[in-house]
């Protein structure tokens, strides 16, 4: 297995172009399910969690072909196959967006339970819930969700009880080869939620509502779409854990590829801490900051601060001065990261969903563990700005949803290798 080594740098300089969205890429490849033709898709990141969903894909009939750098052209008209195997989904929880498109095309398919991970038991019920009253009937058999809808799925008003991003994209996907019209209420709106209506729109289904919590689908009754190439929008986490780089070390960078809007409750809150920025149509400059105030955080759905960004600013907050408070409200165990930044010398304190930050505490270097992937990531941003030395070890979680960490790293100046394990 990798480690990263990473020694202290006081100053990142320099610029970086931003990937194509890990959490738009996963649902645009299993909604190819629903194309009667082949397309191409463009700025896709090349992350381990984007291959594990094309070999899922391969493994039920498709095909594709990389054209160039970031970019394949993918025909799942030879899909035949619709078990989504236990040993694939274990590795990437997101495959459980096959479950929405498999049960529109072919009426019937089995996809393994997704399990928990390491932040938190990640349950599908709301997925389930709805498809069922979309006409699908659903066992849980040996671990496998067992759904038919000999009829086809027939449009519903589906009212989640809770905002899911998979949940509405499995149920838009669903609802885009049903019969008759599908309601989505309290449906979520991030931008990669937004850019899969926009694809499906673009191939032909009537959406209303698109970036709204209410959105109306009306599906095609079984007919395959005619699905358009797509461009995969910017990773908009991946910019925020870049701009929190810049931020930890006091720096100014630019990322360029971005879509700054998509960026706001991130710029909002490092405006708030004292940084500035320079914003162009898709590029975005961090400025330095002449004091870096402590600040309270609370994660909330799109368009508020996103969970996913939640450990690289808890990393940040260890340079602020005064005490910030971070509240996780959408995972029950989000705080995996806290024990490896106390182990660095952080003065960090739980209290249930609630952390509390004493900043400007002298961070040493040490060995640490990678649990998830962003908790990963606060990781890497405390070793820059730790002294001596810092050792990353499970670096897995971060090639899930990172393309080019290193190198986007050491093109910004800072100091940091990919060794193996011994
Ligand atoms: C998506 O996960 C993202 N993954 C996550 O990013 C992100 O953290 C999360 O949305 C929240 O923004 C992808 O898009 C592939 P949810 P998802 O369903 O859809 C509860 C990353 O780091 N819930 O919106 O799985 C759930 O337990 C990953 O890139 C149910 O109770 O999250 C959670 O508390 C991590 N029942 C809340 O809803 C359900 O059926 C939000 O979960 C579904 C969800």
């Amino acid at each position: 297995m990798d480690f990263l080594k990473i020694h202290h740098t006081p100053k990142l300089s320099g610029s970086i172009n931003i990937s194509g969205a890990k959490n738009s890429a996963l649902p645009i490849l299993t909604a190819t399910l629903l194309s009667k033709n082949p397309i191409t898709i463009s700025n896709l990141p090349n992350v381990a969690d984007v291959n594990t969903l094309l070999k899922l894909l391969e493994i039920l009939g498709a095909s594709y072909q990389h054209i160039q750098n970031n970019q394949i052209h993918i025909d799942t008209s030879s899909v035949h196959e619709t078990r989504a195997n236990y040993d694939i989904v274990r590795k990437m929880r997101a495959s459980i967006l096959v479950l929405g498109p498999l049960l529109a095309r072919f009426r019937h398919c089995e996809v393994s339970l997704p399990g928990g991970c390491a932040i938190g038991a990640r349950p599908v019920d709301l997925h389930i819930k709805a498809l069922e009253k979309m006409g699908a009937q659903i066992e849980i058999q040996h671990g496998y969700i067992v759904a038919t809808a000999p009829q086809g799925l027939r449009g519903a008003n589906i009212m989640f009880d809770k905002i899911t991003v998979t949940g509405t994209e499995n149920l838009l996907m669903a609802a885009a080869l049903a019969k008759g019209k599908t309601k989505i209420i309290n449906a979520a709106k991030e931008p990669e939620v937004v850019q899969l209506c926009e694809i499906l729109k673009d191939a032909g289904v009537e959406i209303e509502g698109i970036g709204t919590s209410e959105l109306e689908i009306q599906g095609s009754d079984g007919e395959l779409l005619d699905m358009q190439d797509i461009c995969v929008i910017a990773d908009r986490i991946e910019a925020g854990t870049y701009l929190c780089a810049g931020a930890i070390t006091n720096s100014s960078i630019t990322l360029h590829h971005v879509i700054p809007h998509h960026l706001e409750a991130i710029t909002d809150k490092l405006e708030e801490i004292g940084f500035g920025f320079e914003i162009s149509q898709d590029s975005l400059t961090l400025l330095p900051a002449t004091k870096r105030k402590a600040f309270e955080l609370i994660t909330t759905e799109y368009p508020g601060f996103p969970t996913d960004m939640q450990a690289q600013f808890m990393a940040l907050a260890l340079v602020c001065e005064g005490t910030s408070t971070i509240e996780e409200r959408l995972f029950e165990n989000r705080f995996m990261h806290v024990n490896e930044l106390q182990r660095m010398g952080a003065n960090i304190t739980l209290k249930g969903h609630t952390a509390t930050i004493i900043g400007e505490e002298e961070l040493k270097g040490a060995d640490v563990m990678a649990t998830d992937l962003r908790a990963s990531s606060a990781l890497i941003l405390a070793g820059l700005v730790a002294q001596d030395c810092t050792q990353i070890h499970r670096i897995y979680h971060l090639d899930r949803g990172y393309e080019g960490l290193e190198e986007k790293l050491r093109s910004l100046g800072a100091s940091v290798q990919r060794l193996k394990e011994k």
